[in-house]
């Protein structure tokens, strides 16, 4: 039994991860998260209170972060600005939080000998062709397009730096695209979703032809939950469930679902700098630490979200209409 420090927990893929934790383990968590737009405490609701703290705050507070430190035994860093459209528009959270935010915590680690786990995103490899066989791996030289993922190739050589020259006891991963419950509607699955719950035609960006590797986020929990047991120190994991599929097809599939003609959407202004494609190599994670994704069918897991978004309208509606209207203001 361990007590993980989890930054970023009431965001989509660190709540995941609390609530796995929870259910598949005997540890305890704290969250620490500053409760961005991105952050939702009700993401967080129903945990045993005698194996589960919140406390709000900046990661980049280095005070708070030291305290907490010194009480756990491991932390697993998730909090981030995470959305491409968003460092678009404004870059500087990204490098506030994605940079200093992960500084802060790794001169901590430092400090107190903490064993960190920094979750990061294939997005640092930059993209590749529609038609070449390549995968990203572990070896792919960095070369991210977004000022999220620069940031976040940043913030992986920071960890990389303090690993070499530190001795801070850090691993790496870099995972595909999550979906799964509790994702704020400004991302691509979510918006679609709760459009044609709202009545309004998804929103394709470009032809659509742009590919993602979707990967259930109860899997990559499950992944990060390996590495931190299993993982050596200094490394880097890729982490993919081999879920490649492009937008158009995710498009057609919810509406479909969804009991909707798939061809009722529209297409909209594209991404500035929009990556093509992403694809995950994650045969070092499967093949050094065992582990292996649970979700293996896309359309039974999307069917699944579907679900979890009609039945908690309550949670997304408060962030829906300044979402779109946001996204109207840019022409998408
Ligand atoms: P999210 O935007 O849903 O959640 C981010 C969380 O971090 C929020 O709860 C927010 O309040 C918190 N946060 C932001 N700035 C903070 C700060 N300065 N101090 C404390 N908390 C802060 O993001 P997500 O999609 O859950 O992504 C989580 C992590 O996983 C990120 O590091 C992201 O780069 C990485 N990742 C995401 C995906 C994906 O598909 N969403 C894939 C691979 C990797
Ligand atoms: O690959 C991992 C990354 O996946 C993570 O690092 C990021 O944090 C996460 O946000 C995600 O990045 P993407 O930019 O791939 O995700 P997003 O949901 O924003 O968009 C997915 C694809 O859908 C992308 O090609 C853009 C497109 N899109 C998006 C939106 C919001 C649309 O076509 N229409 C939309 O309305």
């Amino acid at each position: 039994m361990a007590h993980l420090l989890v930054t970023g927990g009431a965001g989509f893929i660190g709540s995941n991860f609390v609530h796995h934790v929870i259910q598949n383990t005997d540890h305890t968590v704290t969250v620490l998260d500053k409760l961005t737009y991105a952050g939702n405490r009700a993401s967080l609701e129903g945990l045993p209170d005698d194996r589960f703290t919140f406390v709000q705050g900046d990661i980049a507070d280095a005070a708070l972060v030291d305290e907490l430190f010194a009480d756990v035994d491991a932390v697993v860093h998730y909090a981030a600005e995470s959305h491409n459209d968003n460092s678009l528009h404004d870059p500087r959270p990204f490098l506030d939080t994605n940079i200093v935010g992960t500084y802060t915590l790794l001169e901590a680690a430092r400090r107190h000998g903490t064993r960190i786990h920094h979750i990061s995103t294939d997005e640092v490899y930059g993209d590749l062709e529609l038609d070449d066989p390549a995968r990203f791996t572990e070896e792919t030289p960095y070369n991210p397009s977004s000022p999220y993922s620069s940031t976040k190739a940043g913030s992986d050589l920071l960890v990389r730096a303090w690993v070499r020259s530190f001795g801070v006891q850090a691993t790496i991963s870099n995972c595909s695209n999550n979906y799964g419950p509790y994702q704020h509607v400004e991302k691509f699955i979510p918006r679609q979703i709760t459009n044609v719950i709202r009545g309004i035609r998804p929103k394709l960006y470009g032809a659509g032809r742009n590919v993602r590797d979707w990967i259930h986020a109860d899997d990559h929990s499950s992944a990060v939950l390996t590495i931190l047991e299993k993982g050596r120190i200094g490394e880097t994991y890729l982490i993919g469930a081999d879920g490649e599929k492009d937008n158009k097809t995710v498009v057609e599939l919810i509406l479909r679902l969804m009991g909707q003609d798939p061809d009722a959407y529209d297409h909209v202004a594209d991404r500035a700098g929009h990556d093509l494609r992403y694809a995950i190599d994650s045969s070092k994670l499967r093949t050094e630490l065992g582990w292996q994704p649970r979700f293996r069918d896309f359309e039974a897991g999307l069917a699944d979200t579907i679900a979890w978004y009609r039945e908690h309208e309550d949670w997304w509606a408060p962030a829906k209409d300044a979402t779109e209207a946001f996204y109207a203001s840019k022409g998408q």
